[in-house]
């Protein structure tokens, strides 16, 4: 851990509230998060789940708390360019070169090995893990992305979970909002505690407002809470000014300043 890292005692500190009165859900008291790991790996339950923009708003968040840090998204597909590490860039202000944050970019919308297999192009390890290196070397804490869900396969004998076991870093979760995600919650949870993974957090992302939330949306955070020992839960508003696909950051700013303090 740097010495700056430490200086600024970085906490993301997410518990989940009741909602306000504007319907917004908020949450946010903070605790420590990061104390000792140098980065978070960011998993979902399912693809589309809010990874990226919610490791963007990590990464803006601690940039603005001076923390030298950096963004990595190790297998990306879908799409001629790799939106997600493009987003993760602009966000964190980083001037790493697109190959190092993200070392590995398929065409095919397919987890990376079956995409691999379709356009006959291997994926290296071998280079995800000199960019990895590369990044680490040169920010002090690093911020990385997974792929999909825990099991998906990055070659036939790899996967997105252990590559996180590889880097070793404290996971982040992040979770729909909706009906379903309990199973998910628990299924990811389960998977990265059989691999002895330490959780950070769960992210429940995606929140609409209060009058318009269903009610799964109003009581999963609270049903996750008393299951689980989850070290602090955030929920995440829906804020639609913000695209991935885009490329607009949009009111991020709203999620970073709402649901991450650190
Ligand atoms: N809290 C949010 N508010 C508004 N849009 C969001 C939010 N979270 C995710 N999105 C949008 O939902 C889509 C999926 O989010 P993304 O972060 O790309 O998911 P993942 O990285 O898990 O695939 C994108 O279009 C993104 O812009
Ligand atoms: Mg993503």
């Amino acid at each position: 851990m740097s010495e700056n890292f430490k200086k600024h005692h970085v906490g993301a500190g997410l518990r989940a509230r009741p909602p306000n009165k504007t319907g917004q859900p908020q949450g946010v008291a903070p605790t420590t998060l990061f104390t000792s790991s140098g980065g978070l790996f960011i998993v979902g339950t399912d693809t589309g789940v809010g990874k990226t923009v919610i490791t963007a708003a990590l990464a803006m968040a601690l940039r603005a708390k001076g923390v030298d840090v950096g963004v990595m998204k190790p297998v990306s597909t879908g799409g001629k360019r790799p939106l997600d590490a493009l987003f993760l860039k602009k966000a964190a202000q980083v001037a790493d070169p697109l190959d190092w944050i993200n070392p590995v970019h398929l065409t095919p919308p397919l987890a990376p090995w079956v995409a691999s297999r379709v356009t006959g192009q291997k994926i290296s390890l071998q280079k995800i893990r000199q960019a990895y290196r590369r990044l680490q070397t040169k920010h002090s804490f690093l911020l990385v992305e997974g792929t999909g869900g825990l099991l998906v396969p990055i070659t036939a004998s790899f996967t997105i979970l252990d590559l996180a076991r590889e880097f070793g870093f404290p996971i982040v979760v992040v979770a729909r909002a909706g009906l379903g995600t309990l199973n998910h919650i628990g299924l990811t949870l389960r998977a990265l505690k059989e691999a002895k993974l330490e959780v950070a957090g769960v992210v429940m992302n995606g929140f609409p407002p209060i009058q318009k939330q269903t009610l799964a949306e109003r009581t999963n955070a609270e049903a996750i809470k008393s299951l689980y020992k989850v070290g602090w839960l955030t929920k995440v508003p829906w804020e639609p000014t913000v695209s991935v696909e885009k490329g607009i950051l949009g009111n991020i700013q709203l999620i970073v300043n709402k649901c991450i303090k650190i």
